[in-house]
């Protein structure tokens, strides 16, 4: 079964580049309903367990590194199959490789710094959103 939320961040590389409007702007023209909003910074310790996943990665230490280097913009956003139509609004990892119009394409640096973060799957979609919002936050 799918969900209709996904999570996701504005990471610090599109924050410091003054692109926050921007991408809120394609991720609800897109039709993504923005359910909890914030601006925060990740701590060592959150970054870690955010990306837990990847921790045996040699980009692992490079990565919470940028994570944490300033603030970033939490999201959960809400439409019919939220997940993967998220991942295609952003475009694949690779910024170099991501499709014409999409948020990486537009926004992104580097492999690294690739302008936001969108879940893999509507089971991380809930746990990342939870990781970030308390119920009384989603709307
Ligand atoms: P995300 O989780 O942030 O939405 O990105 P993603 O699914 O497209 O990519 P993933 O494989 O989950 O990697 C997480 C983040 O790690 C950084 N990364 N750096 N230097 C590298 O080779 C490398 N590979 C990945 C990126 O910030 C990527 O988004
Ligand atoms: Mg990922």
């Amino acid at each position: 079964m799918t969900t209709n939320r996904t999570f996701t961040m504005i990471k610090p590389d599109a924050v410091e580049n003054g692109h926050i409007g921007s991408i809120l702007e394609k991720i609800t023209s897109a039709g993504f309903k923005i359910l909890a909003l914030k601006k925060t910074q990740l701590t060592l310790n959150e970054a870690q367990a955010f990306y837990s996943v990847h921790c045996e990665r040699p980009f692992f230490g490079e990565l919470v590194k940028f994570m944490t280097r300033g603030p970033i913009v939490a999201a959960i956003l809400e439409k019919d199959n939220a997940v993967n139509d998220f991942r295609v609004l952003i475009g694949v990892t690779n910024p170099a490789e991501a499709a014409e119009g999409t948020i990486r394409n537009l926004y992104a640096i580097s492999m690294g710094e690739n302008a936001v973060h969108g879940s893999d799957s509507d089971e991380n979609a809930a746990t990342e959103g939870a990781f970030h919002f308390s119920q009384r936050e989603i709307f």
